[in-house]
């Protein structure tokens, strides 16, 4: 369907180049609701339509990875009442959007320690990313139950099950045998990160994975994270010089 009416073309919003996989830390939505004087879940709420909103421009801009950080591993200690509204909201969200995400050609995964997760949220997870199997348009990715460091530990406790067995020469283990081990496997590394409501950190969110991203903060909370404003970030990356270690006379060739 890409091609269609629903394409836009990047130049118009002053986007020169458009990253390959995007991964965004979703902030702001406890603070939103505070600002209101409402329940935290209900920032959360207005937070899975900013969801909705960032996946239909990046599909229209032609992103071709989008990673929400949706729960991390920490987020398991949250008040169960929260924990058990952002399951719902996930559940929502699968069941509204199941339809345009097929018909998108959008394939939905999640990475993360799935396990932890109810049966019942496994199960929607699972019948989703095997209808969307064949998307090849765009790829959503919703880390859930992640964390950096656990990811990391998990692909070091691979490897060393399968030295000990026998199975793997400890001498052959480099990063990129590491990186397939990940959550994330073979998802190329994310191009730009996007932190909405100001806090300057990572927070656990694929640690190994970020190692030569461009980084944007905003300070829009994620409610309010808009079209625009996603653009702006695009914007601000096609501004950067990526140099991977290497001088920029290197990237650019001049002397
Ligand atoms: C961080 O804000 C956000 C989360 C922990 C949850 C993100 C969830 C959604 C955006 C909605 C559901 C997701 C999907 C994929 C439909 P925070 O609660 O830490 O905000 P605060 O720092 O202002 O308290």
């Amino acid at each position: 369907m890409r091609g269609d009416k629903d394409s836009i073309d990047p130049a118009a919003y002053g986007i020169e180049t458009v990253p390959s996989h995007v991964a965004i830390i979703m902030d702001g939505n406890g603070r939103w609701a505070k600002q209101r004087g409402r329940i935290r879940l209900l920032g959360h709420r207005e937070g899975a339509k900013a969801v909705r909103r960032s996946v239909r421009f990046s599909y229209k801009v032609g992103v071709k990875h989008l990673t929400l950080f949706a729960f991390s591993a920490q987020n398991w200690a949250r008040p169960e009442s929260e924990v058990a509204g952002l399951m719902e909201l996930l559940m929502e969200y699968l069941s509204g959007e199941r339809r345009e995400l097929i018909e998108r050609g959008i394939r939905f995964r999640t990475v993360g320690d799935i396990e932890r997760v109810a049966p019942r949220v496994r199960e929607e997870i699972a019948r989703l990313e095997q209808d969307s199997s064949d998307g090849t348009e765009m790829e959503l990715i919703i880390a859930l139950s992640y964390g950096g460091r656990e990811d990391i530990v998990q692909a070091a406790r691979s490897f060393a099950e399968d030295v000990k067995a026998g199975r793997v020469d400890p001498s052959s283990i480099d990063i990129e045998s590491f990186s397939k081990r990940l959550y994330t496997g073979a998802i190329p590394d994310p191009d730009l990160l996007i932190r909405t409501s100001g806090e300057q950190r990572i927070s656990n969110f694929m640690l190994w994975q970020l190692a030569y991203s461009e980084l944007h903060i905003t300070d829009v909370l994620w409610p309010d994270f808009s079209e625009e404003d996603y653009a702006t970030a695009l914007r601000d990356y096609s501004n950067r010089e990526r140099r991977f270690g290497l001088t920029g006379a290197q990237v650019t060739g001049s002397k």
